[in-house]
C-alpha cells in the first residue's frame, strides 16, 4: 500500500502550496492533486455545500486508491475534516490557520489573520482561537474577493493590491506583528504583501508544518514509499488548466478533469 498515492485537494489552484511542500519533503511519493476550480470559492459556501464538495473529491481520491488524503483548504478542514474521519477510515491531514505559533510569539500581543468567511465563522477556528489566543488581540479579516481574483489569473493585478491594502489597514491600526494566512491560495501573495507590511511584521502560512505531518503520519502507519523511481504526480483542474500550470511552475502533469 505504500507506493499508492497521497491525494491532495482544495477548492482551486490555492492548495498548490501545500502540494509543493509535500512533494519537496517527501519527493517518493506518487501524487494526485484535484483543483475544484470550477466550485470556487469555498469560503462562502453553507457547511452543508462545502462537506457535500469535500465528500464528492475525496470519493475521487479513495476511487483512485489514495493511502491519505490532505484537505489542502483551510476552509473544507474547518468545516469537513471532523465528518471526513469520522466517515472514512484513511487518515486525513487538514490545514487549520497557524493561530498557535502567531499567539506564542507575538511582542505587540496583537495579531491578524485573513482567512475566508467560511473558516473564520467555523467552530473549529473559534476553538483554536479562544485556546492559544487568549488574552492577545485578533484582528479577524475576511479575504473577500482573494480566492476569485488568484483563480483567474491576477495574481499580481492592481485589484489584488488594492484589496490587500484595505485589508491590512486594520491590522496595522492596531499594530499586529504576526499575519497568519489562513487560506492556502495566499501564499502566492507573499511576495506582494513584504512589499506592503513594515518590516518587523512575519507572514506565517501553514505549508512546511502540514507537510510534516503528512510525513509523520505516513510514517506512524508504515505508508511512506521508500522506492525511489519516479513517482506520478499528476494534477487536475476541472476548470482553468493554464492558472493551475503556471502556479506549479510547468513542472508538472497538469490536465482538465470533469470530476
Ligand atoms: C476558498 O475556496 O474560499 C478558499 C480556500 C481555503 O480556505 O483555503
Amino acid at each position: 500500500m505504500s507506493n499508492y498515492p497521497i491525494g491532495i485537494f482544495d477548492s482551486g489552484v490555492g492548495g498548490t502550496s501545500i502540494f509543493k511542500e509535500i512533494h519537496a519533503l517527501l519527493p517518493n511519493e506518487n501524487i494526485i492533486y484535484l483543483a475544484d476550480s470550477r466550485n470556487a470559492p469555498y469560503g462562502n459556501k453553507t457547511q452543508e455545500e462545502i462537506k457535500n464538495l469535500s465528500i464528492k473529491n475525496t470519493e475521487y481520491l479513495l476511487n483512485k486508491g489514495c493511502k491519505i488524503i490532505v484537505v489542502a483548504c483551510n476552509t473544507a478542514t474547518t468545516n469537513a475534516i471532523t465528518y471526513l474521519r469520522e466517515s472514512y477510515e484513511m487518515p486525513f491531514i487538514g490545514i487549520e490557520p497557524a493561530i498557535k505559533p502567531a499567539a506564542l510569539n507575538t511582542k505587540t500581543n496583537a495579531v491578524g489573520i485573513l482567512a475566508t468567511k467560511g473558516t473564520l465563522s467555523s467552530q473549529l477556528f473559534h476553538k483554536t482561537s479562544d485556546l492559544y489566543a487568549n488574552g492577545i488581540k485578533v484582528v479577524e479579516q475576511i479575504g473577500e474577493g482573494i480566492v476569485p481574483l488568484i483563480e483567474s489569473g491576477k495574481l499580481n493585478s492592481d485589484e489584488m493590491k488594492d484589496l490587500l491594502q484595505l485589508y491590512l489597514e486594520p491590522m496595522l491600526k492596531a499594530n499586529i506583528d504576526y499575519l497568519v494566512l489562513g487560506c492556502t491560495h495566499y501564499p502566492y501573495l507573499i511576495p506582494m504583501l513584504e512589499t506592503m507590511l513594515p518590516e518587523g511584521v512575519k507572514i506565517i502560512d501553514s505549508g512546511l508544518a502540514v507537510a510534516k505531518q503528512t510525513k509523520a503520519v505516513l510514517q506512524s502507519q508504515d505508508l511512506l514509499n521508500l522506492n525511489e523511481a519516479t513517482p506520478s504526480v499528476k494534477l487536475h483542474s476541472n476548470s482553468n488548466v493554464e492558472v493551475l500550470n503556471t502556479l506549479v511552475g510547468g513542472n508538472f502533469e497538469t490536465t482538465f478533469l470533469d470530476f
